[in-house]
């Protein structure tokens, strides 16, 4: 199929390769630790063909606001099969995946009034709770973790016993039990070194303050996707020869939270180079795709991409030492990346950057273009999955004058 008919700029996700990359995660839970669940992020990407796909495949939602909590009921998923984490939850939701017995991983004070107060206006039942730990995984794993000696700032943290509160207070109200522990913690390394330090704090935490834990919530941040970093089938065996020094698998339910690494390799965003402009020394390809489409937080140096080049132009391209691919957007920092060495291209050439599936489609801003395409690659043809935002839905929820807040 000529891709060449389709206006860029456009996401592509690959649907075999994000079958493949599931049963890889699925497959390897099922050999080390069958007593599982998968509890999709939803903030690395919540477009809704992407969701309803994995959905069918069995996994929860794990949802961090009111928001996402309201997007996922809306795509069907019940309340027992949400897994609902972060700071900002929203009372009346905390309530209804608390009561509807879905996994509720508390993360703030607040959090544990709510508890309270529910606990007692429903003395009948028996309510099931879950703890998000914050622990010096740096100091386990040191230069590994993303803040380093600062630390993270979710959860409750172990060390200066504000934890052991927590468990204390719970223990307190005669029908809620503890029954699980989420210890997601970010690191720049992803390593499988990280994932037993989580497992052994996990066995460390049951002896030390005697839970009977139901699950224990890995949370995400794994790699997947990448050549010589760790996969699906690295991280299980090694956090199951750990856990399964403390835990039964027939009682204790192991919850991922996979976000990125399912989607990296299925994914792809399609450019195409607009303007061709000398400044100085430098040479820019102006691209109808920008930095903040798939580098919004500013941190990547390079890309993996590949070229197709337009085959209106001359096919034979002289070397650049040099060139300069940037974005359309009004800031400077809107660059891309340094093309070293590479054939000198020209107006119509498309850039097709690869592994951009994970929070870029979901931090994308509307800024000063809207919302690109969105299609997936199904038996070689490319089916849309989402139009681009015109103006239309841009000012959705808009008014053109004041109205009164009722
Ligand atoms: C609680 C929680 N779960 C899951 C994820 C997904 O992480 P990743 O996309 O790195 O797998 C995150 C990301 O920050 C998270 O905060």
């Amino acid at each position: 199929m000529n891709e060449r008919k389709f206006q860029t700029p456009y996401f592509v996700i690959d649907e075999e390769q994000l079958s493949r990359d599931f049963s890889m995660l699925t497959d390897s839970l099922d050999d080390s630790w069958p007593n599982y669940r998968v509890g999709y992020s939803f903030k690395t990407n919540s477009l809704p063909w992407l969701v309803t796909f994995l959905k069918e495949k069995g996994v929860m939602a794990e949802v961090v606001s009111d928001d996402e909590y309201s997007l996922a009921s809306w795509l069907g998923f019940e309340d027992d099969e949400i897994v609902y984490n972060g700071p900002v939850k929203v009372r009346d939701s905390f309530e209804k995946v608390l009561l509807a017995g879905g996994i509720v991983n508390m993360d703030g004070r607040r959090e544990l009034c709510w508890l309270e107060e529910v606990a007692a206006a429903n003395p009948d039942k028996l309510l099931k709770i879950g703890i998000r730990v914050n622990f010096n995984l740096e100091k386990l794993c040191p230069g590994q973790t993303t803040m380093g000696e600062a630390g993270g700032r979710f959860g409750f943290a172990y060390e200066n016993g504000t934890f052991a509160e927590v468990v204390k207070r719970v223990r307190n109200i005669s029908n809620v039990e503890i029954a699980g522990l989420h210890l997601h913690s970010s690191s720049k390394s992803r390593s499988v070194a990280v994932f037993e330090a989580i497992a052994s704090m996990a066995c460390k935490l049951k002896k030390e303050f005697d839970l009977e834990l139901s699950y224990v919530d890995l949370g995400g941040g794994y790699c997947g996707g990448l050549p010589n970093r760790p996969q699906y089938p690295d991280y299980f065996p090694a956090v199951a020869a750990i856990l399964e020094q403390e835990f039964d698998c027939e009682e204790t339910t192991l919850i991922v939270e996979p976000g990125i690494s399912l989607l990296s390799k299925a994914s792809t965003f399609v450019t195409s180079v607009v303007d061709v402009r000398d400044i100085g020394t430098e040479r820019y390809l102006i691209t109808d795709g920008s930095r903040f489409n798939i580098d919004p937080t500013m941190i990547k140096p390079s890309h993996l991409f590949h070229l197709d080049l337009n085959p209106d132009q001359p096919a034979e391209r002289s070397t650049m030492e040099h060139q300069c691919v940037s974005g359309f957007s009004c800031m400077e920092v809107d660059r891309l990346f340094e093309y070293e060495q590479g054939p000198e291209l020209m107006e119509g050439d498309r850039i097709i950057y690869e592994n951009v599936g994970g929070y870029t489609m979901s931090l994308n801003p509307l800024f000063i273009k809207y919302f690109p395409d969105v299609y997936i690659r199904r038996d070689g043809k490319l089916l849309r999955v989402r139009r681009r935002w015109t103006p239309k839905e841009y000012v959705a929820n808009s008014m053109l004058y004041g109205e009164e807040e009722e």
